[in-house]
């Protein structure tokens, strides 16, 4: 490599470091229109009668999927700063964390008005009754507090440190996303032991570094 080409590799490098506003700006509006994707999608094949057999089923599916994707794509920012050192990845997580919110609001819609018809006594009698009902509704409930205060009045409100605290519900949130997953399947695991297989890899990470802090 010659010294002229190095440099370049070595200022692109810098660069990814620390995007300037207008470029993260247009990252992040990027990111939205991906993260509506699989609405849109969604949307898309509900008007054109194209969601199958059991279009329920099929509307569940597609958004606790996107919600247990965006939960671990939003795990995988600390981690990938780490690594990396882009510093703007941080500007990124909160919009990651409010669509796995966005997500699992729609999901938990379609089980209370398509699913039950609102039939509160059922719902109960699912909660207690069925396993996977067990794990994934206290999940979806622990999330309305992490996504009330992902804004910076609220942060400055509590303060940093309990803020902090309070959002490392994420990691019970994304095992009991995980085990609600692989308790509903009955016969095919690969999806869930997937996400699984990544979560406890992004977890495994967050030992080491914390770890490494605790040791050094
Ligand atoms: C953070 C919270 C949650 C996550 C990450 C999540 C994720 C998932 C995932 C990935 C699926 C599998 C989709 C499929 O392949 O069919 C699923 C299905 C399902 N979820 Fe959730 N979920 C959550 C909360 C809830 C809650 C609160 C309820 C209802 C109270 C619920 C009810 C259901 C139902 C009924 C199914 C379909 C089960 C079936 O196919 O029989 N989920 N969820």
């Amino acid at each position: 490599m010659t010294q002229h080409s190095a440099e370049g590799t070595r200022t692109k490098v810098k660069n990814l470091k620390t995007l300037n506003n207008t470029v993260l700006s247009w990252l992040k509006i990027s990111i939205f229109l991906l993260a509506l994707i699989p609405l849109t999608k969604l949307a898309i094949n509900a008007c054109t009668d194209n969601l199958g057999a059991n279009p329920i089923e099929k509307i569940t599916h597609v958004t606790g999927y996107w919600t247990l994707s965006f939960l671990l794509i939003t795990l995988t920012v600390t981690p990938l700063r780490r690594l990396t050192g882009w510093s703007w990845l941080v500007r990124c997580r909160r919009m990651l964390g409010l669509f796995a919110f966005f997500y699992a609001c729609l999901h938990f819609s379609t089980y209370l008005v398509l699913d039950q018809f609102f039939d509160w006594a059922s719902i109960v009698k699912d909660i207690v009754k069925r396993p996977y009902i067990t794990v994934g509704f206290p999940a979806f409930v622990l999330l309305i507090p992490l996504a009330i205060t992902s804004n910076n009045r609220l942060i400055k409100l509590i303060g940093g440190k309990r803020w902090l605290t309070l959002h490392r519900l994420i990691y019970p949130i994304a095992i009991g996303g995980v085990i609600h997953f692989w308790w509903l399947v009955k016969k095919d695991i690969t999806e869930p032991l997937t996400f699984a297989l990544l979560l406890a890899v992004l977890l495994a990470i967050r030992l080491i570094y914390w770890g490494r802090t605790k040791w050094a």
